[in-house]
């Protein structure tokens, strides 16, 4: 997830229009940033590595003249944080500049037909591209705004982009695909962004473009015209009544409801990771003698959903561990033939990276997923995969678990096709399946909000709750533990389900709360089961099962029904309520839910 705004004045300069702009955006990405303005029809560019700030106390982005240009915050997806690779890209001629957000799955290809054609390209972002692409259509005699439908009738997925043309300095081109653009509409200018809170400072009057929209804006105009058939349409204008604060957080109260909210999109970018790389870390998982998967808090939970995962499809035993106990319980018997699949959103967690330095320095190879490019992880890694999902505010974790999930599922995939112990059916079944997750996750987010709201005014008042899950809902369960612990503050428990009656069963008196994960799986026979046991000793039932399923729904107090997905996915839908239900109750607590007490988002202390 990345920033991009732009602006044209009626008269003025822009310069600090752009800059107050893209800082109420860097909370979308801030590893690289830049700025382009036409002066006198010339193209002036600064850009480079770093937050706004810094960037600018070193190049001075309020010097740069003009009344129109674009800008650019980035969250690195394709090349490390570079000055080469920071947006504004340009073509060859230096008059066409691009600002992107979002990930095109075709860029390889393009780029080669491109190379081919004399195209000298700068970057190793996939953005860079775009540019190219229009500089092609205007040498074809196209004007500019024929020349952008052109390019991106060739882009396949997501993007948001916004073009400067020196040759015709008075429009700025923006077009959509699943990344979004509002324009901001004012009298003395007009403002094209990533979102709401780019604009609001100037203008409360929005037009937000939809899928395949592309809307040319001047200083006193727009006109919107589908990508496809190049044909007119017209999109309502949106008085909003946000505040600075509202607008940053997407309209949401906080941002981890938002991140909640925006895991549809980011399990779409997860899906458009490069194979090249999935392939790589498939091949060291497939090489290894004994294999570990290695994280800290959420992520060692996405650990656990990862190596049932690895074993259903791939037949791959992997051992999920908790950083901080790696050494003690492994360290002395890893070797060269060990391989380390380290998870960790922020790549910087000091109990992972510990780890990590200590099996390095006997030979093992590591591996990592995170959601952070240039990150200490990156740098130990002999290879890593990207999340995709943006930076994350909340200090929970909520949507780079769900992505964490999407890229442990993809890699299960390709081990199960390369080691060939399933059947192609099963395969083929597992990758339609997984196509479907981003839209099962929005139905759940419809169909789960409301009711765990109104269940937060009960959880509120718990001092307690126990969770329980077998086969890959247990995973689910340890992670529905997490967040409403780490949230709401309220002590909890997460057991496999068929543990429970080994211990832990004692704690159940008249109306004490368990929340069963119960997919259309086969574990669901013995969840039965162990729903009943606990009946019979006088717990208070709280059910997340499929829809439809009468049977179980008659057996619990409460009960939240599901879309059904593949019982190897069904953690990625399962969480959900889960996680609207950690929120809910710490602000019905009165808890900021954003800032839980005594934690980081980052922790770089053993
Ligand atoms: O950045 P990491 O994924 O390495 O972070 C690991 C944990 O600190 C993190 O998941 C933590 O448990 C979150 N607060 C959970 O919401």
């Amino acid at each position: 997830m990345c920033g991009i705004t732009g602006c044209v004045t009626k008269q003025g300069n822009v310069a600090n229009i752009l800059y107050n702009s893209l800082k109420r955006l860097e909370y979308r990405g801030y590893d690289s940033a830049g700025v382009s303005t036409v002066y006198q029809n010339n193209l002036i560019v600064k850009k480079d590595a770093g937050k706004i700030d810094e960037i600018h106390s070193r190049l001075n982005f309020l010097d740069l003249p003009g009344n129109i240009g674009i800008a650019h915050t980035r969250w690195a997806t394709h090349g490390a944080p570079s000055q080469v690779n920071a947006h504004p890209h340009l073509d060859c001629t230096g008059k066409i500049a691009v600002v992107h957000n979002g990930v095109l799955e075709n860029f390889l290809e393009l780029k080669q037909d491109l190379e081919a054609r004399k195209h000298i390209f700068k970057s190793k972002t996939d953005t860079e591209v775009i540019p190219h692409l229009i500089e092609e259509s205007l040498k074809m005699g196209k004007n500019f705004t024929e020349a952008v439908l052109e390019a991106v009738r060739k882009l396949r997925g997501s993007y948001a982009i916004a073009v400067l043309y020196a040759g015709e300095p008075d429009k700025i081109i923006v077009a959509r695909n699943e990344s979004p653009i509002v324009i901001g509409l004012s009298k003395e200018m007009n403002l094209v962004a990533s979102d709401v809170a780019a604009v609001i400072e100037y203008t409360n009057k929005v037009v937000f473009l939809e899928n395949g929209d592309l809307a040319v804006v001047t200083s006193d105009n727009f006109q919107i015209f589908r990508i496809d058939s190049g044909i007119p349409v017209q999109r309502k204008t949106t008085e909003l009544n946000w505040t600075l604060e509202m607008a940053a957080k997407g309209g949401y109260p906080h941002y981890m409801l938002k991140e909640i909210f925006d895991q549809p999109n980011v399990l779409r970018e997860a899906l458009r990771i490069q194979d090249k790389y999935l392939d790589l870390l498939t091949e060291f998982l497939d090489r290894g003698r004994e294999i570990f998967l290695l994280a800290s808090g959420t992520s060692h939970n996405a650990c656990i959903v990862g190596s049932y995962m690895f074993s259903k499809l791939a037949r791959l035993t992997t051992y999920p561990v908790i950083a901080s106990e790696f050494i003690e319980n492994y360290g002395s018997s890893i070797g060269i033939d060990t391989v380390i699949l380290a998870l960790s959103q922020s790549g910087e967690t000091a109990d992972v990276l510990t780890s990590l330095e200590y099996a390095r320095y006997r030979a093992a190879t590591i591996i990592g997923i995170t959601n952070v490019l240039g990150s200490t992880l990156t740098r130990i890694a002999r290879a890593y995969v990207l999340q995709n999902a943006g930076p994350e505010i909340g200090v929970a974790a909520t949507k780079t678990f769900t992505s964490q999930l999407m890229v442990l599922a993809l890699l299960a995939l390709r081990l199960a096709r390369k080691r060939g112990k399933v059947s192609q059916y099963e395969i083929d079944e597992f990758q339609e399946e997984l196509r479907l997750v981003p839209q099962l996750v929005e139905k759940t987010l419809e169909l789960s909000d409301e009711p765990i709201k109104k269940l937060s005014k009960e959880t509120a008042r718990f001092s307690s709750m126990f969770f329980l899950g077998r086969g890959l809902s247990y995973a689910t369960a340890l992670e529905a533990r997490l967040k409403i612990m780490e949230l709401s503050y309220i002590p909890c428990i997460a057991y496999p389900a068929g543990e429970s009656k080994h211990g832990p069963i004692s704690v159940i008196e008249e109306g004490y709360p368990v929340f069963f994960i119960a997919p259309n799986d086969e574990t669901r026979k013995h969840i039965i089961g162990n729903i009943m046991e606990m009946k019979a000793r006088g717990a208070r039932i709280y059910c997340i099962g499929a829809e439809g399923d009468e049977e179980i729904k008659q057996l619990s107090d409460w009960y939240l029904g599901l879309p059904s997905t593949h019982p190897l996915l069904s953690p990625i839908v399962y969480v959900i309520p889960f996680q609207l239900l950690a929120y809910y109750t710490a602000v019905e607590k009165g808890y900021d839910p954003d800032k839980p007490r005594n934690l980081a988002k980052s922790v770089t202390v053993l």
